[in-house]
């Protein structure tokens, strides 16, 4: 029996139909995430101005090894090569970095913006090879859940930079007093933003709750679920308002220790 013949469809050409400006989103993303990627390289190699008084900028923190008071075992060790540029920036910022990389909401911003895999919703990517995250090396994305155990960590270690950052030294006694400046607010409100972006997290959805088939018999799960789900809700601005806010402390820390601006005391 013959077949019929079956028309042959073409590829279409254009990238996308789109007559919007589709393309201002992932320029803005591509410019924001440039920005902040290239000023906390920068910050992280100048090993110098990252603390004011009781501050630390979180980009330092925790400074495990370093020359200010706020250092856990003292200044950098003698193991460190002597090749290798130190700051102490260097040696814990790959962990909250990871987990923003890892991020399933930036993934799918830094693969429009940056790929363009695809450059936006029904706009053709300009390849035709789609290999998704099932191979190397997108596929270690899935580690995600792992950087996550550490961020909670970082979470706790910056809130204990809040309550250091109440404490300020008297230069003529060395007593220290309880008080508050622009500087711990600006630290407060970075942790209310990471906790806030942390807790909304996929895979804390996933960990807590998302993976049991029923929610109703745990009562302490289902609580710790919508609290995770309504913080998810908001995760895209959390991310937003946290990196600018984490960038920010950096340079208001960094400003105050260059005498450029003054760090004014509240109480
Ligand atoms: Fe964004 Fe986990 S999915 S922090």
């Amino acid at each position: 029996m013959a077949h019929a013949q079956l028309p042959v469809l073409e590829r279409p050409r254009k990238l996308t139909m789109r007559q919007d400006a589709w393309w201002v989103q992932p320029a803005v993303v591509a410019t924001l995430l440039t920005a902040f990627l290239v000023y906390a390289t920068w910050a992280a190699f100048q090993n110098a101005h990252y603390t004011y008084g009781p501050y630390l900028s979180p980009f330092y923190s925790p400074e495990l090894f370093g020359s200010s008071s706020h250092a856990w075992f003292g200044p950098k060790p003698g193991w460190w090569p002597a090749l290798l540029p130190f700051s102490p920036a260097l040696l814990i910022l790959p962990f909250p970095g990871l987990f923003r990389v890892t991020c399933y909401y930036y993934r799918g911003a830094y693969y429009k913006a940056m790929w363009a895999d695809p450059p936006s919703c029904t706009v053709k990517e300009p390849r035709d090879i789609y290999r998704g995250e099932q191979t190397f090396p997108l596929i270690m994305q899935n580690i995600h859940r792992y950087f996550l155990y550490v961020a909670l960590l970082f979470l706790l270690f910056l809130a204990r930079d809040v309550w250091d950052a109440l404490w300020f030294t008297d230069p003529a006694t060395g007593h220290a007093s309880f008080g508050i400046g622009v500087g711990t607010l600006v630290l407060a409100l970075n942790v209310v933003l990471l906790s806030s972006y942390t807790f909304g997290c996929h895979s804390l959805r996933h960990i807590v709750g998302g993976y049991l088939d029923q929610l109703a018999r745990r009562p302490v799960r289902r609580t710790a679920y919508a609290c995770a789900s309504c913080f998810n809700r908001w995760h895209m601005r959390w991310a937003w308002l946290s990196l600018f806010c984490v960038a920010f402390a950096d340079i208001y820390i960094r400003l105050c220790s260059m005498g450029v601006w003054h760090d004014v005391r509240i109480l």
